[in-house]
């Protein structure tokens, strides 16, 4: 488990060949998958069932959240959380196990995050899954993690290509049409800050804790949203990315005018910054579902919304309302499927076995990963994966 990535090929021709003579022909057939999450501050594994028909049930989905191993530091800290994988991971998968009465040995195959994340975490998951998908002769596959935000909807709602993807957390604030499995194209992204990340950074700067959104939202409801007035990045352009440091720096601009803060100041500013962010992802929405419907006239148009910001009530109920003046379907997962957790990693990689695709133990662990080609041509500096 502690062996660098590059390691792993030393194991590869053997090991690969004994993976390959395990490659069923899924399609039309029961799989159950064990899926590994550790690409950021969640320890997490699961196990999910997908029938012949497609349809998936969840068998069990343990999450472990660092919040007190990084509280101390007001953010994540990456080597912490690499440790923190090596200690509960092992514990996690068996729990998994338990939970979904499986035996690991009958599991079909086992996923595990591949990236974009923190380095040290996705190596911790996924030399673990290369370890287990080894020992158990069963194939592997390496999860984009955001394909698995992307594709969780179809575990959730049994929805059908093609829909519009929100994604929003703290690593990711982007938009995504996704037509199939691995056929993706991001239609906007953030060009600084992810929104996760802006929340946090606020609850920071206002002394709140961490993770920040709910914080911010919490104190969002006891304060006035029209006693400051802060900027809403990028709102007048066509394109469909977001900007959210400006909107920050005025956040912090403002708090320091008036400091000390009392705690209606904070309120306030929480929820003049909440309404901000609410005007410009709603307005975005808008625009990227009259795309959606311009470029395909003949899809039903749905926008799913994934990521620990779909938790957010007011940004919820925005997107809600939005929706429906387009005549749109609004899909939300369950919260604790938004945020990350090895359901999503087990259903990825379920999806993309069904249609014979797997990974040989030489995959690498990548800090960062677009999902199509194009993002690749928008270059670094996007936060870990956007
Ligand atoms: O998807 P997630 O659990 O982890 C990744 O970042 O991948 O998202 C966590 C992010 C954090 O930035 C957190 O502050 C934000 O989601 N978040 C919220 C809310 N709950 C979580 N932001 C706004 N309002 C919330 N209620
Ligand atoms: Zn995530």
């Amino acid at each position: 488990m502690r062996r660098k990535g590059e390691d792993c090929k030393a194991v590869g021709s053997p090991v690969v060949r004994a993976h390959a003579l395990n490659l069923k022909d899924f399609s039309g057939k029961r799989m159950r998958l064990l899926g590994i999450e550790t690409s950021c501050d969640e320890t997490a594994a699961a196990i999910v069932e997908r029938d012949a028909s497609g349809r998936g049930t969840i068998l069990s989905n343990i999450v472990r959240s660092q919040y007190a191993e990084h509280a101390p530091y007001g953010g994540v800290v990456p080597e912490l959380a690499a440790r923190a994988h090596v200690s509960h991971l092992d514990h996690i998968i068996a729990r998994a196990a338990t939970e979904a009465g499986v035996a690991l040995a009958s599991v079909d195959g086992v996923a595990a995050t591949a990236g974009p994340g923190l380095i040290g975490g996705v190596l911790v998951g996924l030399t673990t899954a290369k370890a287990l998908a080894a020992a158990l002769g069963k194939p592997l596959v390496a999860v984009n993690h955001l394909e698995a935000h992307a594709l969780t909807a179809r575990l959730t709602d049994g929805l059908s290509f093609p829909y519009l993807l929100l994604l929003v957390s703290g690593g990711h604030s982007q938009f995504v049409l996704v037509r199939g499995v691995g056929d993706y194209e991001r239609w906007g992204t953030t060009i600084d800050d992810a929104l996760g990340e802006a929340f946090d950074k606020v609850a920071k700067l206002l002394g709140l804790g961490n993770p920040g959104g709910p914080e911010v939202e919490r104190q969002a409801l006891l304060g006035d949203p029209t006693r400051f007035r802060f900027p809403r990045p990028l709102l007048k352009e066509d394109r469909l990315d977001f900007s959210f440091s400006g909107l920050k720096t005025a956040v912090r601009l403002a708090a320091e005018q008036i400091a000390p803060l009392a705690p209606q100041d904070v309120a306030d500013i929480c929820a003049g910054f909440q309404l901000a962010v609410t005007e410009v992802v709603t307005t975005r929405a808008a625009a990227a579902l009259g795309r959606f419907c311009a470029e395909l006239p003949d899809a039903p148009p749905v926008l799913v919304v994934a990521g620990g910001v779909a938790a957010n009530q007011a940004i919820g109920g925005g997107l809600r309302h939005t929706a429906e003046r387009m005549g749109a379907r609004l899909v939300v997962p369950p919260i604790p499927l938004c945020t990350d957790n090895g359901v999503m990693v087990a259903w990825a990689g379920a999806e993309r076995l069904a249609l014979g695709d797997s990974d040989d133990f030489a995959a690498a662990a990548k800090a960062r990963w677009p999902l199509d080609s194009a993002d690749m041509a928008l270059g670094s500096g996007l936060g870990h994966g956007d």
